[in-house]
């Protein structure tokens, strides 16, 4: 959803998604070897080769896999993440960048965990945005409030910035951001906006996130004036993924899927309304580097069920991508996706969780 011109400060232009790729080009971050990079996966995708050669276009990487808050429906959140628990090493993360930056046209810099408890974020961000990649960072807002911090992110020319805020009033967000603070989220959001109209930046793209869920789709009109008097740029109104496994989650999924059926991502009978019948762009598109470097195909796997090897113990994400391992898992997806639980959550699609 697209919110209409600030009127506040003429000199802040909205931006709109569509108008990323114009950011991008301007930016200089779409550069041929990437472009051709992208095509080449997709191309190896669609002519139904394994290995999509080259690597991933788009890259999670995850700073960290810990959390201050404790939203019922993460695993993170709930305790139940048996993924081992960390932060990654700045020294780390450039190894990543320095491999695999040439052929990024999005680096999305969060994964199972908050990403500003690492403290070298901000210093990530840096490295990234220094080599013309495109980064997106999603956070739960309550520990971005440091002013020279705000400002080192306006400088840094980082794309885009997701704040997480499923609730338009004190009480229903803390009803799923439990041990949240609505307010600290509030003053560190207008910090933002402020800070980047005082610096005139285009950048970052401030969006609020709103997961639609039972308890607060009577906001959804009170958010939309929220966003719009704190003059961020988009809403983004997201479908609430459910827990599938954890012990009593039929209950809590009764308690948070919506009332009204537009607003959920899934058929009555829990399958995704909108999952790719067959295949999957994300295996040849996209790949997931967790904190300690071991490799996920998906954001959807937090437990590391399937753990495609890790790449600063096995000469790097190239060797990862196009191992057996990983193709295997291709093949397996592309034979028969519904087998595999991990794939029936997914909607094996790049994009696909938006409300609106
Ligand atoms: C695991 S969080 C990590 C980033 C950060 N801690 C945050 O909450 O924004 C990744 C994304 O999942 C979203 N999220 C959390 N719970 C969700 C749910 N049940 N369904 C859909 N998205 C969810 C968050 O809002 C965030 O955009
Ligand atoms: S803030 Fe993000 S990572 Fe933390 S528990 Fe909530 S959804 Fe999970």
């Amino acid at each position: 959803m697209r919110l209409k011109k600030q009127r506040a400060n003429p000199l802040v232009v909205v931006m709109k998604k569509k108008d990323m790729l114009f950011y991008m080009l301007r930016g200089r971050e779409v550069t041929t070897r990437r472009v051709c990079n992208a095509l080449k996966c997709f191309g190896m995708m669609k002519f139904g080769r394994l290995e999509p050669a080259g690597y991933p276009s788009i890259l999670m990487v995850e700073p960290t896999n810990l959390c201050n808050l404790k939203c019922e429906l993460c695993p993170t959140g709930q305790g139940t993440l048996r993924a081992p628990r960390g932060s990654m090493k700045l020294a780390n993360f450039k190894k990543i960048i320095d491999e695999c930056g040439p052929y990024l046209l999005n680096l999305t810099l969060w994964n199972w965990g908050e990403p500003f408890l690492n403290r070298r974020v901000y210093d990530m961000i840096e490295y990234a945005k220094k080599r013309r990649i495109f980064v997106r960072v999603s956070t739960n807002g309550h520990l971005l409030k440091d002013s020279k911090n705000i400002e080192r992110v306006v400088r840094s020319g980082m794309d885009e910035l997701i704040f997480s805020l499923d609730g338009a009033s004190r009480e229903t967000f803390m009803k799923y951001r439990k041990s949240g603070d609505f307010e600290a989220v509030m003053d560190n959001l207008k910090k933002l906006v402020e800070t980047k109209r005082r610096m005139k930046s285009r950048t970052p793209f401030i969006e609020i996130q709103f997961i639609v869920m039972r308890h607060n789709e009577h906001e959804i009109g009170k958010i939309r004036k929220l966003a719009r008097d704190m003059g961020v740029d988009a809403l983004k109104l997201k479908t609430v993924n459910l827990d599938m496994e954890s012990a009593g989650h039929e209950e809590k999924n009764a308690k948070y899927l919506p009332k009204e059926w537009k607003y959920s991502r899934y058929s009555k009978n829990l399958n995704r309304k909108d999952a790719i019948p067959r295949g999957c762009t994300r295996l040849w598109m996209s790949s997931v580097v967790n904190w300690d470097g071991s490799v996920s195909p998906c954001c959807y796997d937090p437990h590391r069920i399937f753990d495609m090897g890790n790449m600063f113990s096995e000469g790097g994400l190239g060797r990862v991508w196009n191992s057996e391992k990983y193709n295997a898992l291709r093949r397996a997806v592309r034979k028969n996706k519904q087998a595999i639980v991990m794939c029936r959550q997914c909607p094996g699609r790049l994009t696909g969780l938006d409300v609106e």
